[in-house]
């Protein structure tokens, strides 16, 4: 590292001066390399790093570049060799089927043996890409240890969404297998995969081979030469004797893609290497979320965000823990009892999840009478993520549970906390509204727009001095030119995450929002522009403005306002229903975008901007001044007049 880089201290004080986290940040900033080659001890390689970091290789460089590993041995077999094979390394809990189902790493080892044959079978080899469009069952975590097992790249898509977004991520990726389920399981109703994917393949004009997992809650029809029935294959393969070892793999190499929303309709491929990626899960299961191997950690989330595949999958995994895969809400599916219910049966450790879960528990169960039938007492610890933690939600859960709860920042392109509370270490104090301190590896300043460091308490944007830790994004899929524009040019020196906030005297840092327009609806990170994109496609709409407003359960939901052309004469009521369901047909229903406003004219400044700022401080019932450069001043108190007139 250049002196340049030299990380700045996090200044934890006073409680935290002399912690383990404290040392531990020290040790790393004094020997980055030392404190990663140390940590790559807990993963099994078949060629162990020699060199621990080279800055000449990727972007911004390369960890481990001379090993080699395999993820699907890490996460599995070693667990075997170790004598876990009869431990659970899965448990399946899906109240939407009334069903459960254990799985040991030996049936793990097992099941994924033998879909890793069925796939080299279908022509799947190191470096193929697998795309997985799956609900929340073991089929879909088996699939992708089944892809990583031959070194092959699996790029997950979460469930809510709708052919389009599937098919922008076909198009990129060029799958040669995807793997899919004939449906998913909502409360409200059983979504149908098939049609989706048959659509999106139609849209991406591909014809990779399919792979369905038929659910009896709704079969798939299958195309003729295309399409294969999951089981009828494995079992197949299963009789033949089929098995497919691991393929050992360059820690570089990627084992997986996943796609982000970035701020146009385009989403960002984020690549994960391989080896990074398992020494830095290693450490943060031991020393962030202090779970031993053997232990129950339950992420609940969905296999199809980072969260989903850093800690159901692989963190849990190469851990030698057991993972639960709920299939469920946390209100609904039947109450809102069902997480307390889940980790009581299943003595669960600690819990991942994202506030609006809470927050929904909380409007259904202020008062927790649905807690006290289950045993929480292997409950050590509850860990918030995916959008801001609001202190009163911190607060309702630590008296609920009386654990420390304790909210940790990151982002799908770091695959990891950047900030946290290292449990493992030793809970620092928690102050509600505070993501922690760095973790080891992140240098973390608070900038101006000229990259100069703010002092404590002042807001900029938020950066991490390069390079990135192991386990974050070394590009962006098949394009280096995006990933430095779009993230290491604005702040030369320095990653960008686009998240704004403050760092406080004790250097716990506070992140208060996005920077750019990427709002979080319940957790799950939507592109407002790619919602413009589709309103403006529109052809009765002139033009728009999706802005996220504030909602008591979701975090933000998305608003969008048009101007219609002139001489349009449909009725604007019907103009909004039609503008909603285009969102959900070529987005997905989990935009939740459900209000659509028509106005006469957008507020703009004089050179055109559109003022989204001031129009969400009005939604949102926040102090407001007129900017100056406002063009026509009357267009804000419509905005204001039409939001009143929907009940906001
Ligand atoms: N497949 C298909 N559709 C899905 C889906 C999936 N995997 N996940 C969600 N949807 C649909 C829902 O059915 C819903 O559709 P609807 O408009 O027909 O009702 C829509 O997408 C929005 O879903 P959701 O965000 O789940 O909202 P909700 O109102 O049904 O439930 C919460 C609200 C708070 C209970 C729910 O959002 C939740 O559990 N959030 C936790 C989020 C989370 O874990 N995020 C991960 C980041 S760590
Ligand atoms: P995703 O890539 O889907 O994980 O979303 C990442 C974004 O979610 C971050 O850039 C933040 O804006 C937001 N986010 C995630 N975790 C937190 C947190 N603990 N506090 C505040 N915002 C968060």
């Amino acid at each position: 590292m250049t002196a340049d880089n030299t990380p700045s201290s996090p200044d934890v004080t006073p409680e935290g001066a002399n912690s383990a986290y404290a040392q531990a940040y020290a040790r790393w900033q004094a020997d980055p390399e030392e404190f990663w080659r140390e940590a790559s001890g807990a993963i099994s390689w078949v060629r162990a790093p020699s060199r621990i970091f080279d800055p000449q290789e990727g972007v911004y460089g390369r960890w481990f570049p001379d090993a080699t590993l395999n993820a699907s041995y890490n996460a599995i077999d070693r667990h075997v060799d170790a004598g876990r094979g009869s431990q659970p390394a899965i448990i399946y809990d899906s109240p939407v089927t009334d069903s459960k189902r254990v799985i040991s790493y030996n049936g793990l080892l097992s099941e994924v043996q033998t879909l890793a044959a069925v796939l080299a079978d279908l022509g799947v080899t190191q470096g193929d890409r697998v795309i997985i469009y799956m609900p929340m069952i073991p089929e879909a975590v088996i699939g992708m240890l089944a892809v990583a097992r031959l070194g092959a790249i699996h790029s997950v898509v979460f469930g809510g969404f709708a052919a389009p977004e599937l098919a922008t991520r076909i198009e990129d990726t060029e799958p040669k297998v995807i793997l899919t389920a004939s449906c998913g399981i909502e409360p409200s109703r059983v979504v149908a995969y098939k049609p989706l994917l048959d659509e999106a393949l139609r849209l991406a004009d591909a014809r990779p081979a399919v792979l369905v997992f038929q659910r009896p809650q709704a079969r798939a029809e299958l195309v003729e030469g295309r399409d294969h029935d999951w089981a009828g294959l494995v079992e197949r393969a299963r009789e033949a004797g089929l098995s497919a070892p691991p393929v050992p793999v360059k820690a570089t190499d990627p084992l997986y893609i996943l796609y982000t929303s970035g701020t146009t309709g385009k989403p960002k491929g984020v690549v994960r290497d391989t080896g990074g990626y398992l020494v830095a899960l290693a450490w943060t299961m031991k020393n962030l979320y202090d779970i031993k191997p053997g232990e129950v950690f339950w992420t609940a989330s969905d296999i199809g965000w980072v969260v989903g595949h850093s800690y159901i999958v692989y963190g849990p995994l190469i851990n030698g823990s057991t993972t639960v895969i709920y299939e469920g809400k946390p209100v609904g599916t039947p109450d809102a009892g069902a997480f307390w219910r889940v980790i009581g049966e299943y003595n669960v450790a600690a819990l991942f999840t994202a506030p609006t879960a809470l927050r929904a528990i909380r409007k259904e169960d202020p008062h927790s009478k649905l807690l006290p039938p289950y045993d929480l007492s292997k409950l050590r610890t509850l860990f918030l993520a995916g959008e801001r933690a609001d202190p009163d939600t911190v607060n309702w859960a630590r008296d609920t549970l009386k654990i420390p709860v304790i909210d940790h920042w990151w982002q799908t392109e770091t695959g990891w906390a950047i900030t946290g509370n290292p449990v493992g270490l030793g809970v620092l104090p928690v102050k509600a509204g505070s993501s922690t301190v760095p973790m080891p590896g992140y240098d973390v300043r608070i900038v101006d727009e000229g990259n100069n460091e703010v002092p404590a308490e002042t807001m900029g944007s938020i950066v991490i001095r390069l390079p990135l830790p192991p386990g974050c994004l070394p590009t962006l899929w098949r394009n280096d030119e995006r990933f430095r524009d779009g993230y290491l040019s604005e702040f030369p020196g320095a990653y960008k995450t686009s998240d704004a906030g403050f760092k406080d005297r004790d250097g716990y840092i506070f992140i208060m929002g996005r920077t750019d327009d990427i709002i979080n609806v319940a957790g799950h990170r939507l592109s407002t522009g790619g919602m413009e994109e589709v309103l403006a496609s529109h052809p009765a709409v002139a033009e728009c403005a999706v802005i996220g407003i504030a909602d008591s359960l979701k975090g933000e939901v998305p608003c969008g306002f048009v101007v219609l052309k002139s001489g349009v004469t449909d009725n604007p009521a019907d103009i909004e229903k039609d503008l909603i369901a285009r969102v959900r047909e070529q987005i997905g229903p989990v935009a939740a975008f459900r209000l659509a406003i028509t106005v006469g004219r957008l507020p703009k400044t004089r050179s055109g901007k559109i003022l989204r700022g001031t129009m969400k401080k009005i939604a949102d019932g926040q102090a407001w001044s007129l900017p100056a450069t406002i063009e026509d001043p009357q267009s804000l108190d419509e905005i204001a007049e039409a939001l009143k007139s929907h009940g906001l």
